[in-house]
């Protein structure tokens, strides 16, 4: 039966047709051209008092190799209990494993003599309170103060911190889930939730397509839902549900808009989870429940681009996926080109000029701090975390160069080959030389003359921005660019700043104008006239804290503790400490307010803010 399933899978997703080079996963000590894995079944019991998963997990195999009989997983920080072999007929039969000692960074190989080249194995284990992928929150730390919340955060490579398996995204695989968990909560897996299901604390989940590993999520938490279109809805805890409702209205029309330049949504439902604010990302594109920080939350939806950005990986990253994370720029450099095109679609080309600008100009000021090394698309990142390799070059400059692409080839050439490409690897992980492969045949091999090997090469294997890319521009920007600098020189009063208006990122743009060290008496003007230090708006928030902390304006310091102690988003938190953590004074000021926000914050946020403040 599980044979011609995966038979089925591989005509309907058509595994076989497609050129795709293998290259190792220098993050998984997973070996997929042994034996590679193709379902995954989950039996799990969610325990807040112990904070732990505890069931099993049941691989179905693949081997490659039809007279190996070695199964290698990765596992960080899980307490296995017994390792079965289950055989066609059902029957089981224990095996030997052994588990390596832990690596920092990576975990636990654990090496399983399965014998022969058996089917299925069959995995008892139970995580570990500090499991990485995981938060256990308490109910203090959540909306309501009613409940526990837990939840998920797989990537890069934290899948692995609660299931056994084939941490790389190299390896893609079906899954299914019965989860038991306190009655009242709910719970939602990055597969087929149904938004009617009762409070019954039993679950089952089934995931039809195959993904990687770092797409496996879940979620437990006292947790309403809302509908918002025919293939949408939201969860969040109930006093944010009705706002996040508001918020994502337009999530179908931006579904629409990504389908008409890129073809069918794949995945059926669309829903969005907002969590509590220790979420440590802006959002992650598990598929069919996008899982986002409340912080997106603006009240006028100015700052959905993010919901854009993980909708537009249900096409790049989750269809098309990444094979490794040295190729990262082909989920995330694709997904935040897309993400403009829905934007522009939904918002216009002004709101989305301006989201390329603030990019573009973000991205030369932290190019400017980074090592050349780091600033190339395709990197090595052997030894390296994958959680210390994030920055903006794979987001900002992988979509300047499809940006470039389109520029050189125009739309009607460019939007049809996305298209294409997206249909032509869908359900593959793949390289950047296979995208290569398929864009000389596809794009330069059609269209030849318009774009130089060497401008491809300066764009994928040489530091900075090439010379000859687009510079993009915003109308829009020039008169706040007038303003600041009349500002600037003392020219303009704070109070006269044609600021009434200015959305989000007429914000932004006026923010990184300030310069180096602004002077008390401009932050004071600005800050009477404008009321910055307590935004909602945390895009704002932590862009006007860095400048208050430059300029030694520490009027804001109650505000800023209150900010970083509710919010755990790492971009939003940690440049804050990184900048306080410059003067002693600041950096005791952090030190004390890290101490308190410290048991909210997520593992990844407090690893980040430690380095940050050299603890
Ligand atoms: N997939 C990423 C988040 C991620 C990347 C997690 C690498 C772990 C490792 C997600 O799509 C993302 O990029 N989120 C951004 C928001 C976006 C608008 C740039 C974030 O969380 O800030
Ligand atoms: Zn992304």
């Amino acid at each position: 039966m599980k044979e011609a399933c995966l038979l089925l899978v591989a005509f309907v997703f058509g595994l076989a047709a497609v050129d795709v080079r293998a290259e190792p996963d220098p993050h998984s000590y997973a070996e997929p051209d042994i034996v590679a894995v193709r379902a995954l079944d989950l039996e799990l019991d969610v325990d807040f008092a112990r904070q732990q998963l505890s069931g099993t997990a049941e691989l179905t195999l693949d081997w490659r190799d039809p007279l190996a009989h070695s199964l290698v997983l990765d596992t960080r920080d899980l307490a296995i209990e017994s390792i079965q072999g289950v055989a066609a007929d059902g029957t089981t039969v224990d095996l030997a494993y052994t588990q390596d000692p832990r690596d920092p960074i990576f975990g636990s190989a654990l090496r399983i003599d399965t014998k022969t080249a058996v089917p299925n194995v069959r995995i008892r284990y139970h995580t570990s309170p500090q499991a990485s992928g995981l938060q256990w929150m308490t109910p203090a730390q959540t909306a309501s103060g009613k409940q526990p919340f837990m939840f998920s955060q797989s990537q890069a490579i934290h899948a692995r911190s609660w299931v056994p398996l084939q941490d790389t995204p190299s390896v893609r695989f079906t899954y299914t889930a019965h989860v038991t968990a306190p009655k009242a909560l709910r719970v939602v897996m990055s597969a087929d939730n149904d938004i009617a299901h009762a409070l019954d604390g039993d679950y089952r989940f089934r995931m039809q397509q195959p993904i990687p590993s770092y797409l496996l999520a879940i979620s437990v938490g006292e947790l309403d839902v809302r509908s918002t279109g025919p293939r949408t809805a939201v969860f969040a805890e109930p006093s944010v549900v009705a706002k996040a409702a508001k918020e994502f209205e337009d999530t179908e029309a931006m579904i629409a808009a990504a389908e008409k330049l890129y073809g069918a949504y794949r995945w059926e439902r669309y829903d969005i989870l907002v969590l509590p604010a220790s979420f440590p990302f802006g959002g992650m594109e598990n598929p069919r429940v996008t899982f986002a920080t409340p912080t997106v939350i603006a009240g006028d939806k100015s700052l959905v681009g993010l919901i854009a950005h993980e909708l537009a990986h249900s096409w790049s990253g989750n269809l098309v996926t990444n094979a490794n994370a040295q190729h990262m720029w082909l989920n995330e450099g694709f997904t935040s080109y897309v993400e403009n095109r829905i934007v522009e679609a939904v918002y216009g080309k002004q709101e989305a000029d301006m989201q390329l600008v603030v990019s573009a100009q973000e991205l030369h000021t932290e190019m400017q701090g980074m090592k050349a090394r780091e600033q190339l698309l395709v990197t090595n990142l052997e030894g390296i975390d994958p959680d210390e390799g994030l920055s903006g070059v794979p987001y900002d400059k992988g979509s300047w160069f499809l940006r470039f692409l389109e520029s050189r080839y125009g739309r009607d050439a460019f939007d049809p080959f996305l298209r294409a490409y997206f249909d032509h690897f869908a359900f593959h992980s793949i390289t950047t030389p296979d995208f290569l492969r398929y864009y000389s045949e596809n794009l330069e091999g059609k269209f030849p003359g318009k774009v130089s090997s060497a401008d491809i090469d300066a764009w994928l294997h040489q530091p900075g921005i090439p010379s000859f890319a687009p510079i993009p521009h915003s109308a829009r920007f020039d008169a706040v660019d007038k303003a600041a600098a009349d500002f600037l020189a003392g020219k303009l009063a704070a109070r006269k700043l044609p600021a009434r208006h200015w959305v989000t990122y007429e914000w932004l743009r006026f923010l990184n104008a300030l310069p180096e060290k602004p002077s008390i008496a401009q932050m004071q003007a600005l800050d009477k006239a404008w009321k910055l230090t307590g935004t909602g708006n945390g895009e704002i928030a932590f862009r006007w804290y860095v400048a208050t902390v430059r300029a030694g304006y520490t009027q804001a310091r109650p505000e800023i503790a209150a900010f970083i102690e509710r919010i755990g988003r790492r971009k939003l938190v940690v440049p804050i400490y990184s900048e306080l953590a410059k003067s002693e004074d600041g950096k005791a000021f952090a030190i004390a307010v890290y101490k308190k926000a410290k048991p909210g914050y997520h593992p990844m946020t407090q690893a980040s803010v430690e380095k940050a403040l050299g603890l």
